[in-house]
Order: structure tokens, then sequence, then C-alpha cells
């Protein structure tokens, strides 16, 4: 391992979405000697409230699109790092509508691994343990650094994609980077179209929950600040060239999950509703994040999982104004696709 990067201008792209804004609060919160840049085009998974109330002096928003050459060229030519999380990030609408995720998520890494070979500039690429594929639910492997890639959906395709890039450019450039692979966040700031706070929302409403196919499709949690810790330990410790893997070892199979939070709402744990399965649905993924834990120290915090998701849920009840708007064109695209 060589000496400790300690970088003091990044540029965080989606830094409006969920996991980049709880990056964001984690910098300016545990990193005082950081200035924050956020690229972020604000789709409709990105929302400025996310960062709103962040000093000024430490976080500047620029609202753009990472694959606008000229923009990214002049915010990564005053930076020293690139953390990379603005993505198309929701399954069921790269099934609906793969072609912003070729744009976003392969045509946008092309455009910023560019920038940061022209300028040297450090690069940190956020990416997911899908581009893995599934596992078999009787099967007690879990993904590691060397598991094949084998994605899914077109969301996991443009994703696997843009690992590659990065690889490559690392290789043949010399392009200073890192990946991290992690597996399924929760936590605030998540938009209503995921599984977790869809049916904190629905609750709320007083809607009964939805879950797809027969609930046993296994994720392994991970509380977002733990995601944001360890990518902070990958981009300031971690090995040019390599791939961490990020998890807490948090397996749990999405009918448990629904009943927990049926449970902290005081409802039996069979008050809901079974709809239509989306097509391709992986059925398990299970990170092993050895080398990250042995190589750089890294251990998450937040493995209380009833405790974060109780946290989480208190989230969603006091901020209603957050979620509200994007709640009901959510509801309606899922009764469109029959779930
Ligand atoms: N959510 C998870 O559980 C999870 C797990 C592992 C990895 N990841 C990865 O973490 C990253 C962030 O995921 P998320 O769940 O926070 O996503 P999100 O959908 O909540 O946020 C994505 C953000 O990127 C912005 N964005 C989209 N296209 C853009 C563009 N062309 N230019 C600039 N900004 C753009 C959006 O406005 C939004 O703010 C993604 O790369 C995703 O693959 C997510």
């Amino acid at each position: 391992m060589g000496g400790t990067f300690e970088p003091e201008n990044i540029v965080v792209t989606g830094g409006c979405g969920f996991i980049g804004s709880n990056f964001v609060h984690h910098v300016v919160r545990e990193h005082p000697g950081v200035h924050v840049t956020v690229l972020d085009k604000l789709t409709y998974a990105g929302n400025p409230g996310n960062i709103a109330g962040l000093p000024s002096d430490r976080v500047e928003l620029v609202v753009g699109d990472i694959c606008d050459e000229g923009l990214v060229d002049r915010l990564v030519a005053g930076a020293d790092a690139v953390v990379h999380y603005a993505a198309e990030s929701h399954n069921d609408n790269s099934i609906a509508d793969p072609s912003p995720f070729l744009e976003t998520n392969v045509r946008g890494t092309y455009t910023l691994i560019e920038a940061c070979r022209k300028h040297g500039v450090r690069y940190h690429h956020v990416s997911t343990d899908e581009v893995y594929g599934d596992l078999a639910l009787d099967d007690p492997a879990r993904f590691t650094e060397e598991t094949p890639y084998r994605p899914s959906s077109p969301y996991s395709s443009t994703k696997a994609a843009s690992d590659m890039l990065v690889r490559t450019w690392v290789r043949t450039f010399g392009l200073r980077a890192t990946i991290s692979n992690c597996s399924n966040n929760y936590g605030p700031y998540q938009h209503v179209e995921k599984f977790i706070p869809r049916q904190i929302t629905n609750l709320i409403d007083g809607v009964r929950p939805k879950l797809y196919g027969d609930g046993r499709n296994v994720r392994d949690w991970i509380h977002t600040e733990d995601h944001s810790s360890a990518v902070w330990c990958i981009l300031t410790k971690g090995r040019i060239g390599e791939t961490y893997l990020i998890g807490a070892d948090g397996e749990r199979d999405n009918l448990a999950v629904l009943r927990e939070i049926l449970r902290a709402f005081g409802r039996p744990e069979d008050d809901f509703d079974w709809v239509r399965d989306r097509p391709g649905h992986d059925r398990r993924y299970a990170i092993d994040s050895a080398k990250l834990r042995r190589e750089l120290g890294w251990e998450p915090a937040r493995t209380d999982f009833a405790a974060g998701l109780a946290e989480t849920i208190e989230w969603y009840r006091e901020n209603e104004p957050w979620w509200r708007p994007a709640k009901e064109a959510t509801e309606v695209r899922y009764r469109a696709q029959g779930q």
C-alpha cells in the first residue's frame, strides 16, 4: 500500500442523488479540509434539497451533464479527485427504456475518465455488485473481486461496461483509478421508487405494500453511511488499479425486510400484496468484503439492520415534503407495469 492520498478539492458526480448526497454529507462532516463540487444533471432522481443547508464555502452545486465534455473538462481541471456516483440507477426503468442508461452510465463514464486522464486527476468509480449477476439461493458462495461479470439487466450491463472502461484506462493510459462494487444501500434520501422507501411510504399512506415474485430474492443490505466511509477509505488509501467489494454481511430476503418494516409499523406480517415479478430478477447477491477489510482496515459501523431501518422509517415520516412530490408518479409507473 502506498501513502495516504489527501484530496482537498473533489468533484462528486451525482451528488444530488441518494448515495452521492449521503457521501457529500459524510465528507462535510468527517473531513473538514475538503471542498466538494457536485456535478449533477438533476434528473427525476436528483434533488438539490439533498445537499441544501450544507455550508456554501464547502459545497458547490454545478447543474450539468457528465456527458458534457467542455463542462467536465473545466471542473476536472480544477480538482484533485473525482468520485463518480452519477448514473441511471433503477433496474425497472432500464427494462422500460435502456437508452438513458447507455448514455449516462457508459458515455458519461467515458467523458469523465478522459478528462481525468488528460489532467492527471485521481478517479474513483462507484459501481454495483449487480455486475456479477446473481447467485442461487442454496449456493453458499459470495461475490469476490475475482467473480466473472455476468450482468442481467440493461442497468447492470451498462455499469459493467463502465467498470471495464475504467480498467482499460488504468492499464492502457495509466489512469490513477480505483473501483468499488457495493451491495444494496438503504438510508435517508433514497428515491421512493426503490424497494425499502416504496414500502415505507406506502405504509405511511395507509396503502398495502407490494412484494415482487415470491419475495425470496436475497439482497445484502448496507447502510449508506458505511458505503460512504468505505469509498473515502478506498479513495485515500486504495491501491491504484484495484477493485474493492463493499459489503456489511447484511443478507436478507425481500420478504424478511418487508416483514421487519411491517412490524415497525405495528402491522400484521402478511399485510401486503404479491405482485408480478420483474423479468430477469436476480435471485441473490452476497458480498465478500474481506479484501477491503484486510488491506485497508475498513469496517462497517452501522450493522444493526433493525436499528438502521427504524431510523430510516423515522426519516421518511419526518421528511414527507421531500418524497411526496415523486410518490404519485412513481406509483402510476409501477401500476402500468402491473407492479
Ligand atoms: N442504490 C444502491 O443500492 C447502489 C448500490 C451500489 C452501487 N450503486 C451505485 O451508486 C451510484 C449512485 O446510485 P444512487 O442509488 O444514489 O442513484 P440515484 O438514482 O439516486 O442518483 C443518481 C444521481 O445521478 C444524477 N445523474 C443522472 N444522470 C446524470 C448525468 N448524465 N449527468 C449528471 N448527473 C446525472 C441524478 O440527477 C441523481 O442525482 C450509481 O452509480 C449506482 O450504480 C448504487
